[in-house]
């Protein structure tokens, strides 16, 4: 699968060919320990992910400047989860889950490029479906402006609405990667 691009950063597949380095370099990025209720690291999340052949995981990486090519972010789509509770057809749709960008780069724009880009790779990876669906804590006021930014609305919809912090069921469509007109 080819890797999606939003400026400034594009997403990068997981799969069993990933480089090493890449892969190590993901595992080690960190949401924080104070943004742990929000969405676990990918040392814990991408184990289960890619032993799964539901989910694919995929790095959020830089496009440009001296990091080129650095991971600053981790995420899974999925094509099950906890679709069936979100959606009335849950073949409609695909979860973004365990979403974060490492906390030394947070607030740069990489989360809302990273989700736009998560919208285009959930095409490619189920070209029939149509939204990407996603939980965010109620108190997440980052992750809220983040999706926002991205294209995401609230549904309305409320998962685990009894908790103290319930999560905003979020979509936006998936997005078809944009045609280049002849001759560009
Ligand atoms: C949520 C998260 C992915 C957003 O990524 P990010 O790279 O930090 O966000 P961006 O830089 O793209 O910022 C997007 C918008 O949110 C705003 N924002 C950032 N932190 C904010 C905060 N604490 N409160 C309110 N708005 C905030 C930014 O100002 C920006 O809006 P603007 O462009 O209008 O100024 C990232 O902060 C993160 O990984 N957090 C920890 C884990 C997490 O919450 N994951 C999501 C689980 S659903």
């Amino acid at each position: 699968m080819s890797p999606v691009v939003d400026a400034p950063v594009r997403l990068e597949p997981l799969t069993p060919a990933t480089d090493a380095r890449l892969l190590a370099a993901v595992l080690a990025l960190d949401p924080g320990p104070d943004q742990e209720r929000y969405c676990m690291p990918a040392s814990r999340t991408y184990p289960p992910a890619s032993a799964d052949p539901h989910r694919v995981p995929f790095a959020v990486v830089l496009r440009g400047g001296a990091d080129a090519g650095a991971p600053v972010g981790f995420g899974v789509l999925d094509r099950r989860g906890h679709l069936e509770h979100l959606l009335d057809d849950p073949a409609k749709g695909l979860l973004l889950r365990a979403f974060y960008v490492d906390r030394a780069r947070q607030g740069r724009g990489y989360g809302a490029a990273g989700a736009r880009a998560a919208r285009a790779l959930a095409h490619a990876v189920e070209p029939a479906a149509q939204l990407l669906v996603l939980c965010v804590h109620t108190s997440n006021a980052a992750g809220l402006r983040a999706y926002g930014k991205a294209g995401f609305v609230d549904t309305g919809g409320r998962w685990q609405p009894k908790a103290a912090d319930p999560q905003v069921v979020m979509a936006a469509a998936l997005q078809p990667p944009a045609r280049r007109r002849p001759g560009r």
